[in-house]
């Protein structure tokens, strides 16, 4: 009785659900009519067995009705509230300990995405193959998935370390009309940032490794080279799990959003922040991992910046609602009514309450 509403209100939403046929060869492009690109961050889905798993840290009284199905609503709710051109899942997608069977629970974590035909896109968490499945069996299943984006690693690259580092390049408005629609104008990254240190002296979580910052620099070099002729071409945002060393750089005197628990990144520094800053386009990074911070501090002109818990059976904060982040990058109108380079990147919150208010206005770049 308790889950029987959810269940119709999800399939009632999934009906509602805007219809934008994709296919696998199509290219992602900024919005003729709003000249805007929407990129919805989910982090830490933490999704198990559906209806037969519980929620985490909600009100008592909240709890005899809560489970994973929660998360699918929420997910539900905020693709039909901010009709995402794309939709990033950070990591911690599935919660391997708890998953019966992993196949069934990412299908059922991505399903409202898959039902929307918006393009997505997921990286690989600390959790997800913490059950039957292996880091590259779960990164391959999230490829072969409808309407993904994601890649297993990039292409004519022979060593990289970990499963699902990827970039995609997302294009002006109009094919051919000018050197915008040509290019990218907004270049997505997605790295894996590992799982645990297999390296015994070095206690706690994965980094980003050399191989993955060097694919990261020739393809971030290669798409500026490309851009050169038009300024402002070429702006990039970043996407992985586990918050950069830097992240520990603020407080709440230089953030916009909360701190509520410590950064947990991995225990040494293997340089990825410095590889950001210089290579200069990347001028927003988002991650997951810690539900209950979800801020976004500016370091040396990089926006560091939490997606905040989403998903109701990872931990969280009782009374504290779950949340997901938008990106919204706009591009700059021309004289002559054409759409030219991206102009400014902004984000906000909307939290999982009954008006899914939006908090936290901020702007992460401006021309
Ligand atoms: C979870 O979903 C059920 C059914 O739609 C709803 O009654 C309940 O309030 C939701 N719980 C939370 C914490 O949102
Ligand atoms: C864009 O590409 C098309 C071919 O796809 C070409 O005809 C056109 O000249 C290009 N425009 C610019 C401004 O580079
Ligand atoms: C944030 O403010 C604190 C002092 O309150 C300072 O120590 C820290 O360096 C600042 N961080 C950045 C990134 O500006
Ligand atoms: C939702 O909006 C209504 C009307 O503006 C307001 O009365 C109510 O307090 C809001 N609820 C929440 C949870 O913000």
């Amino acid at each position: 009785m308790a889950r029987l509403p959810s269940i119709i209100t999800v399939f009632l939403l999934s009906l509602f659900s805007i219809s934008i046929p994709v296919n696998r060869t199509q290219q992602l492009r900024f919005n003729k009519k709003t000249g805007e690109f929407r990129i919805l961050q989910v982090a830490d889905m933490h999704y198990a067995d559906g209806s037969k798993t519980p929620c985490e840290n909600v009100l008592p009284q909240q709890l005899p009705h809560c489970s994973d199905l929660n998360t699918t609503l929420f997910l539900h709710r905020m693709i039909h509230a901010d009709k995402p051109d794309l939709i990033v899942f950070t990591g911690d997608n599935i919660y391997g300990p708890d998953t019966t069977d992993p196949v069934a629970s990412m299908n059922a974590a991505f399903a409202p995405a898959v039902s929307s035909n918006i393009p997505w896109a997921a990286v690989l968490g600390n959790h997800d193959q913490e059950s039957t499945l292996s880091r590259e069996h779960v990164m391959r299943h999230i490829v072969g998935m409808k309407h993904s984006f994601s890649q297993l690693n990039p292409p004519g690259v022979d060593v990289i370390d970990g499963f699902g580092n990827y970039n995609l390049e997302v294009h002006g408005v109009d094919k051919g009309s000018n050197h915008e629609s040509n290019e990218s104008v907004l270049n997505l990254y997605f790295l894996d940032s590992g799982d645990y240190s297999t390296v015994p002296s070095i206690p706690g979580y994965g980094w980003i490794k050399p191989s993955q910052q060097f694919w990261f620099q020739q393809t971030s070099s290669k798409l500026r080279e490309k851009s050169k002729a038009a300024p402002g071409v070429g702006i990039g945002l970043a996407y992985f799990h586990i918050p950069l060393p830097e992240y520990s750089g603020f407080d709440a005197s230089n953030v916009t959003g909360v701190k509520q628990e410590g950064i947990s990144s991995a225990s040494i520094n293997s340089g990825f922040f410095s590889a950001l800053v210089e290579s200069g386009d990347v001028k927003g990074v988002f991650t997951g991992h810690d539900h209950i911070n979800d801020f976004c501090g500016e370091m040396m002109g990089v926006k560091l910046c939490y997606g905040g818990g989403f998903g109701y059976h990872a931990y969280g904060k009782a009374g504290w609602s779950r949340r997901g982040r938008v990106v919204v990058a706009s591009l700059e109108k021309k004289l002559d009514g054409s759409w030219g380079a991206v102009k400014s990147i902004e984000t906000y919150k909307r939290l999982d309450d009954d008006n899914l208010t939006v908090i936290d206005k901020q702007v992460v770049w401006s021309s």
